[in-house]
């Protein structure tokens, strides 16, 4: 295994924005997303946000059904995936619900620049790798795989997405609609600027179009290794 297979999942509004510029997150999805995107990272192996996600967000990134935690478990692996981030920067906070799980539960792919700095911050909420200038995305993919991680989810932002889909190393794409405008170009979008596959006439597939509560949910195929039928044959 060289890399993860990769699935992008984020929910954007009708306008293609991630949030608005309030400050305050910009709550996109109802329960029935919430409850898909839960079975989604029930089925993955780790899930990826960029540190912007962290310090915007602070999510927790845990697997919420007790279920499908339970599901996990019983299977011999963690009730949630690892989660993963990546920073330039270096400038995280230990106390995020990030790293609330513990140095098990958490990995930092941080800037060669700032590696050993943000190490000693954070102490042992999380090992930090040193992953290059900026950091190289396909490292952090073969990292990831001698980690034994078969299905990376990356959850945003909009920088990180932006990466994995220009870099070419997007296998599939979820993406959810909310039923609202934003409308304000100063809010954080889906992609950023970058020259995309899907423009060189590699055109993604549409693999399917549901629905989870008022949101549309379209799912794509990105790349040669799109397997439409992973997440039900994991039981998901
Ligand atoms: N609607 C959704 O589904 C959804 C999901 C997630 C996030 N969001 C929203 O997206 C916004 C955040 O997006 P964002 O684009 O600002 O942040 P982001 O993509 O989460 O993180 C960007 C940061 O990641 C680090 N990074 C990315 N690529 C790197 C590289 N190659 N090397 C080193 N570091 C790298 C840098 O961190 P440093 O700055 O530390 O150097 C960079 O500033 C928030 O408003 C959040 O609410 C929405």
């Amino acid at each position: 295994m060289d890399r993860p297979y990769v699935v992008l999942s984020c929910a954007v509004s009708i306008d293609g924005y991630l949030d608005d510029a309030t400050g305050d997150r910009l709550v996109l999805s109802g329960p029935a997303d919430l409850d898909r995107v839960d079975a989604l990272r029930a089925a993955c192996d780790a899930i990826l946000v960029g540190a912007g996600t962290i310090r915007a967000d602070d999510p927790s990134l845990v697997v919420r059904s007790a279920v499908r935690r339970a599901r996990r478990t019983a299977l011999g692996r963690p009730a949630s995936p690892l989660r993963v981030t990546v920073t330039g920067r270096g400038d995280l906070d230990p106390a995020a619900r990030f790293f609330a799980a513990g140095p098990s539960g958490a990995l930092v792919y941080a800037d060669s620049a700032v590696a050993a700095r943000l190490r000693a911050v954070l102490g042992g909420a999380a090992p930090v790798i040193d992953a290059g200038t900026p950091v190289s995305f396909p490292l952090l993919l073969a990292d990831l795989a001698g980690r034994g991680v078969a299905r990376l989810m990356v959850e945003g932002g909009g920088a990180v997405l932006t990466q994995f889909l220009t870099l070419g190393l997007a296998d599939e794409l979820r993406l959810a609609i909310a039923p609202l405008f934003v409308g304000d170009p100063a809010a954080p979008r889906l992609v950023t600027a970058g020259n995309f596959p899907q423009n060189a006439g590699h055109r993604a597939v549409l693999a399917d179009i549901g629905r989870a509560g008022d949101m549309a949910v379209l799912r794509y195929g990105l790349s040669g290794r799109f397997e439409p039928d992973w997440l039900a044959e994991s039981g998901g």
